[in-house]
Formats: C-alpha cells, structure tokens, sequence
C-alpha cells in the first residue's frame, strides 16, 4: 500500500542487507518516519512500546527479531533467551507466538553456522505470505460487500471498524480492510465509519489508510457506532483480531465486544477478519487468554498535533485509570469468519486454518 504517496510495505530489511526497518507507528498519523531494529532488545522494545503494533505484524517484527538475535549469537542457549524475550513482550496477539514458534522450528535443528542466513529467509517467507493470505482473505470478503451492495442498488454500503486492522497492522494490505480495498478498487460505493479506538487512537491509522486509497470514511467516537446502528447506518462491522479461539471467540481492541453486541442487537452482520497465524487451537475459550493490561497513563493522557503542528502530550485526568487493551467476543456473536481459506461461517469449521 501507500504512505505518504510512495509504495511499501510496513516492514523491510534495509539495504545493508541485515537491519530491519519499521515505520514508527508512535509517530503517525502526524508524522512518517522510520525506525531502524538492529538488535533483539530494539525489537523487543519497538513490539512492547507499540512502535510497531497489529497481530500480523508482530509477528513480522519477532520473526525479525528472532533473525537479529542469531546475528549476534546463533548458539541454542542465545536463541532461547531471544525467543522468551521476544515473546514477553505482549500477551494477547497469538501471531506473536505462531511467528516465534515457526522460526525456531525452523532454525534449531541447523548447525549455529547456518542458522543466521535460514532465520531471514524463514521472516521473509513469513512475510510474503502474510501479504498473500491477506490479499486471500480480501477476495474472501469481497462476495459479503457486493451482496450487500446488490441490494442497495448503488448507495454506499456502510461498514464500520473498529481499531486497525489495515495494511499498518500487517505486511500488507491489513485483514479487516483487504475486503475493503478491493471493493474500492472494484468500484463499489463504500463508506467506512472509523472507531476512533481510545485510548492509543488506531482508528486514525485506519482513516489515514483509506484516505490514502480514496475510500470514502469518517471518524467516529468509539460510542457513536450504537446509534449509528439503531438509525440504520450501518449494512456490516468488520473487525481484525489477535486471536480467535479453539470455540470461535474473538480477542480484539477493547470495545470490540460493545460493537458486536449492538450489531446483534440491530440484526447487523459482524464477521471477523483472520489469517492462519491469529488461529489459536491450543487454547479453548476467550477466557483462557490473557487480556493486555497497560499503563494507566494511556487513558489518563492523550497524545496529538498541536495547531503549530508538533506532537504533544497532555493530561485528561488526575484520577486513577484502568486500561485493559482488549476483549473477548464471544463465538455466539460472530455473523462469519472472513480467512485466507475462504468464508467461514462456524467455529467448528476454523479448524481449517491449522
Ligand atoms: O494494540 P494493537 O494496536 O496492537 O491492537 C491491534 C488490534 O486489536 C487489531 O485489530 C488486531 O491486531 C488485528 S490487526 C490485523
């Protein structure tokens, strides 16, 4: 996709053929600039510090990570420090498991001397297919718009999401907007109401994405989407996710749930969008996982442009905070899964992506 008008990616090796870069997802929408990982540590701290953020693309970037470490030190005792440390870094996004777990498979049985070369073509694999399963799950999804589309008779079929779940949050071309895209590109009237997502403001990465693209969208207060629904809004909620459980239910940014409720509430379809890494069959339910819980001062304070145009901080509240980063949906809530194998229309058929 684009940013900034030129074509990327949101993860790449630099061209001394080792470093890995990332754009500073702390940064946009007010600013495009790169950080530059040249260490397991600057991977880890770009994951936990939300400097690179999206279940796909943590994956990316541990998978990376993973490669850097053995730079340093390809013996077994470094690779597994590289591989807790890494995984430490956030709880609730499987794919950051899934990603750790394939590159250690792979490299652990090499001779140390080879691990290095195999470890960042193993992340590169990682990668392209990551775009690809995306690029699947947009031609999975596209069906879902176009009926909808057949039915309003050219108005704009209005989809609402939550978070981001764009190409910024993966390789390319994000999980819940690939559908999107494609439709844009197909020509079908669309319209995207964008949560804004509080505390950390996702939904201005989304409306940063499809603004870039051209896809008519607007900005909304997290608690706008309930009425929006009630006055017959909203045709269909798309969501990402950063783990879907062995029984169907859905771990997303908070307030994912409150959305899914009043879409069942208003008869509105909800699916979810996913890749084979956010599959989590090793764990049964939702409430098996553990939800994030981050700093207090990611509600207390808020973060934007001043009119002078500089990134500042400032203080909402003096009071204590409680910041749990996300939610369970549960199964019973989910209209349909949209994946890199298809539609999905049951948990019990999930088993696919294993
Ligand atoms: O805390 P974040 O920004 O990493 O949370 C991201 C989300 O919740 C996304 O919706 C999810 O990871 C899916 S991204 C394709």
């Amino acid at each position: 996709m684009k940013i900034g008008g030129a074509s990327t990616r949101s993860i790449w090796v630099e061209p001394d053929g080792w470093s890995v870069g990332i754009f500073d997802q702390r940064r946009l929408p007010w600013a495009i600039e790169r950080l530059v990982l040249r260490s397991v540590e600057d991977a880890a701290v770009a994951i936990a510090d939300m400097a690179t953020r999206g279940a796909p693309l943590i994956g990316a970037v541990a998978a990376y990570g993973l490669a850097l470490g053995l730079r340093a030190d390809p013996g077994d005792e470094a690779l597994a420090i590289t591989y807790d440390r890494l995984l430490a870094t956030r709880p609730t996004a499987v794919n950051l498991r899934w990603a750790l777990d394939r590159m250690r498979r792979q490299v652990m049985p090499l001779a140390p001397a080879l691990r290095v070369a195999h470890a960042y073509a193993e992340a590169a694999r990682l990668c392209d297919e990551d775009v690809a399963m995306n690029r699947a799950i947009g031609v999975a999804g596209l069906p879902l718009i176009e009926a909808i589309a057949a039915r309003k008779g050219g108005a704009p079929v209005n989809i609402l999401t939550h978070c981001n779940a764009g190409w910024l949050a993966t390789v390319d071309w994000g999980t819940a907007t690939a559908p999107l895209y494609l439709a844009h590109d197909a020509g079908l009237p669309l319209h995207i109401w964008v949560d804004e997502t509080r505390p950390r403001n996702q939904g201005a990465l989304t409306a940063l994405e499809l603004a870039e693209h051209g896809v008519p969208h607007t900005y909304i207060a997290d608690n706008a989407g309930g009425l929006l629904m009630q006055q017959g809004r909203v045709d269909m909620v798309i969501v990402g996710t950063d783990r879907v459980t062995a029984n169907g239910d859905v771990c997303n940014k908070i307030g994912t749930y409150l959305k899914a409720l009043a879409a069942k509430a208003h008869d509105i379809p909800f699916v979810v969008a996913l890749p084979a890494g956010t599959y989590d069959p090793e764990t049964a339910t939702g409430a098996d996982v553990e939800i994030e819980k981050r700093s207090p001062d990611e509600i207390a304070f808020t973060t934007g442009r001043t009119l002078a145009g500089d990134q500042a901080t400032i203080a909402l509240t003096a009071s204590p905070a409680c910041n749990p980063a996300f939610d369970v949906t549960p199964a019973a809530l989910v209209s349909a899964y949209i994946t890199n194998v298809g539609l999905i229309a049951t948990a019990g058929q999930l088993t696919q992506l294993a």
